[in-house]
């Protein structure tokens, strides 16, 4: 990702911050993979040191991690460590019930990581990374701070989502005004350098919304409709709406990553 096309933080929060009250009613997809990454985070054999959901939002990844505990099928190491809730956005920690119980931290990860977090066992994230301005940089020092033996779990949308929103734009000759998502590729070579790679995939979801206006709505009603770009005029966003075809699903791509400090 060019350095100038990311969102600074302040306009990242102020989106999330207004929608916060909403996030959970259209984050179904979120759900989806927080629950598929808590299964993989659940039986980790962790060493000693601090676990903590790096860009946790409302808290999907540890509602997913107590559900999957309470109904027995498990999650070694939840009860005794906790799974710090770390975020840009305090209105969402304010909602988010794993915040209150195993702590909430207000944080820019652009700064990188706190100092609380040197010798992780777990970092996992969903969802949050593309919101960085150098990804692949803050993966690397992700992985690096993580104790020998410790883990990170990953999934985060890629550049290869919405063909559909990119064709639309192509076809209208109006500008792209989404986020620059992250290469699957770069951040696949720097978990293969810095760590032993358990679980890589690329997976692909497809959702229906009736078209471009629902689907660009549905964005904003989750608070991420921030964009490096300046909006569309009207005139614009009807062309590329009379362009994006109503029967086609969007697609997401979404990589998938665990993998462990080498100990
Ligand atoms: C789409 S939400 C995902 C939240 C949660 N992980 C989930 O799966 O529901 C993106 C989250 O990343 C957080 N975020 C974005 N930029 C951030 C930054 N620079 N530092 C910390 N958190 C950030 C947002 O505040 C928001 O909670």
């Amino acid at each position: 990702m060019s350095p100038g096309a990311s969102v600074p933080s302040a306009r990242v929060r102020a989106g999330f911050a207004a929608q916060a009250h909403a996030y959970e009613r259209h984050a179904a997809l979120q759900r989806a993979i927080a629950w598929r990454l808590a299964r993989h985070c659940r039986d980790l054999p962790l060493p000693a040191g601090p676990a903590a959901d790096l860009g946790a939002g409302s808290g999907l990844l540890a509602q997913a991690l107590s559900q999957q505990s309470q109904s027995g099928r498990g999650c070694s190491w939840l009860e005794g460590r906790g799974l710090l809730q770390l975020d840009l956005c305090p209105e969402l920690l304010a909602r988010n019930p794993a915040a209150r119980r195993w702590g909430g931290r207000h944080w820019d990860l652009e700064q990188g990581l706190p100092a609380e977090l040197s010798g992780a066992a777990l970092l996992c994230s969903s969802f949050a990374l593309q919101w960085l301005s150098r990804p692949a940089v803050q993966l690397e020092h992700w992985c690096r701070h993580l104790a020998p033996g410790g883990w990170l779990a990953l999934a985060v949308p890629t550049a290869a989502s919405f063909p559909q929103w990119r064709r639309a734009a192509a076809r209208s000759g109006v500008p792209f005004t989404g986020l620059e998502l992250p290469g699957a590729a770069d951040l696949e070579a720097v978990t293969r350098r810095e760590l032993v790679v358990r679980r890589q995939q690329r997976l692909r979801f497809s959702r229906r919304h009736g078209g471009g206006h629902r689907f660009l709505r549905q964005l904003r009603a989750l608070g991420a409709g921030t964009s490096p770009h300046p909006p569309l005029s009207a005139p614009q966003l009807r062309r590329l709406l009379q362009h994006w075809p109503t029967d086609e699903p969007v697609t997401w791509e979404l990589l998938l990553l665990i993998g462990q400090r080498s100990g």
